[in-house]
C-alpha cells in the first residue's frame, strides 16, 4: 500500500471522526442557546460548534481571524473559549457590521445615554430631507420600488440622529450597535417579505404604512436587552476593548 493511501485513509478516518461524531449534532439547540442573534443574517454556524472545535484542539487563547466572517458565530466560540483578539473580513459590508457590534464593548449607561439624544435630535428635526443624491437612502437602488415616501423620510431623520449622538457623545463605537438597529429597523420598514432571507416584495404593499420610530424603539430594546446580558460580561470578562 502506498503512503499516499494510508495518508489518505488517515484524512477519511478524521472527517469520519469529526462529521459523524453525534456531539457535533447538539440537537434541540437554536443559536440562541449560547448568545442569541443581534442582526439578522442567513447561514448562521450554531456557536456551540465552533466552540467544541476550540476545545477539541486545545486552540491557544490568543488570536481568531475570520476571513469570511459573515455575522460573526466564530466569534461567539471564541469569546465564550476565552480568546482575546479578532480579526474579521467579509465581503458585505453587513457581516462587518454586526461582527463590529458583537465585539464592541460599551456599558450600558452609555447606551440608554445615547437612547434618550436619539430622541431629542428626532424632536428637534423636523427637516424634510430632498430625495437627492446627497442622503445616505439614494445609494439604495430602486429605493421607491421598497420603501414608502413617509417612511423614507423618518428613515433619515433617524439616521441623522443616531448620527449626531455619536458625535455629541464623542463616541464611534456605539455607532457599530446603533447602525445595528438602524439597518434591522431598515428592513422591516420596507416592503420586503420579512419571513426570509431572499428580496421579494410583499403583497398589498401600499397598504403597508409602517410606524417607523415604534418599530426602531422596540428594535433598539431588544437589541440593547441582548447586547447587556450576554455579549457585554464576555467582552469585559475576556477584556476586550477594540477591534481591528
Ligand atoms: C457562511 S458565512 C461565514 C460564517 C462565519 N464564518 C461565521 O462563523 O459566522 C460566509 C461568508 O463569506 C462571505 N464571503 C464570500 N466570499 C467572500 C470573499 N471572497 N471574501 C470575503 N468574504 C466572502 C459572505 O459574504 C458570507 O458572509
Amino acid at each position: 500500500m502506498s503512503q499516499s493511501i494510508i495518508y489518505n485513509n488517515d484524512i477519511t478516518q478524521t472527517i469520519k471522526n469529526t462529521v459523524y461524531n453525534d456531539k457535533y449534532d447538539f440537537l434541540n439547540q437554536s443559536y440562541s442557546s449560547l448568545y442569541p442573534n443581534l442582526h439578522r443574517y442567513p447561514a448562521t454556524m450554531l456557536p456551540q460548534i465552533g466552540l467544541e472545535l476550540l476545545r477539541d484542539f486545545s486552540a491557544k487563547k490568543t488570536n481568531l481571524l475570520d476571513p469570511y466572517c459573515g455575522s460573526g458565530s466564530s466569534f461567539i466560540s471564541g469569546l465564550e473559549y476565552g480568546i482575546t483578539n479578532f480579526i474579521r473580513f467579509d465581503l458585505n459590508p453587513l457581516a462587518v457590521m454586526i461582527s463590529n457590534a458583537k465585539l464592541t464593548t460599551i456599558h450600558k449607561n452609555t447606551l440608554y445615554e445615547a437612547k434618550n439624544l436619539i430622541f431629542e435630535e428626532l424632536n428637534n428635526t423636523n427637516k424634510i430631507f430632498p430625495n437627492n443624491n446627497n442622503n445616505i437612502l439614494s445609494r439604495i437602488k430602486n429605493i421607491d420600488f421598497w420603501i414608502n415616501k413617509d417612511a423614507q423620510n423618518e428613515l433619515l431623520k433617524l439616521y441623522y440622529s443616531i448620527i449626531n449622538t455619536c458625535k455629541i457623545l464623542n463616541n464611534n463605537s456605539l455607532n457599530n450597535i446603533l447602525l445595528l438597529v438602524f439597518s434591522e429597523t431598515l428592513r422591516e420598514v420596507s416592503y420586503t417579505r420579512n419571513n426570509e432571507f431572499k428580496l421579494f416584495r410583499m403583497k398589498n404593499y401600499e397598504t403597508y404604512k409602517p410606524n417607523v420610530i415604534a418599530i426602531f424603539t422596540n428594535k433598539l430594546d431588544e437589541i440593547y436587552v441582548k447586547y447587556i446580558n450576554y455579549y457585554y460580561p464576555k467582552l469585559i470578562e475576556n477584556k476586550i476593548s477594540y477591534i481591528q
